[in-house]
């Protein structure tokens, strides 16, 4: 669990650091470079916390699963605009954490941690 709430932590610092960009004016490369760093940390949390539910056979793995393939789907489809090097598409992406990556990581990634805590 250590190393998902570490994930979480890294998430919100990625998250952070695009925020920076855009609000410093940082310019295009800087920003695309925070936000590709964002978006591969978050699939990568995606991948290890689907491991997790996994291996301790969590009862909700399949709808976690959805909502996690859900939320890649927005993103990939803002990062291949984002490519084209637009604000708009950077302020897009920043909204989408903002609103839907944070409700996850604080609403939707909670049920795995309070059945692993029953447990334990
Ligand atoms: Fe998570
Ligand atoms: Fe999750």
């Amino acid at each position: 669990m250590d190393v998902l709430d570490r994930q979480h932590l890294e998430i919100k610092r990625r998250h952070k650091n695009l925020r920076t960009a855009i609000v410093e004016g940082l310019g295009m490369d800087q920003i695309v470079a925070c936000a590709k760093d964002l978006i591969d940390v978050t699939i990568g949390h995606f991948k290890s916390e689907e491991g997790a539910m996994e291996e301790n056979k969590f009862q909700g793995l399949s709808a976690h699963k959805l909502l996690h393939a859900e939320m890649l789907e927005s993103v990939k489809k803002i990062w291949s605009d984002l490519e084209r090097r637009k604000i708009s598409n950077a302020m897009e992406l920043m909204k989408f954490f903002d609103e839907r990556l944070v409700f996850h990581l604080e609403q939707e990634d909670i049920m795995f941690e309070r059945e692993l805590r029953t447990r334990m």
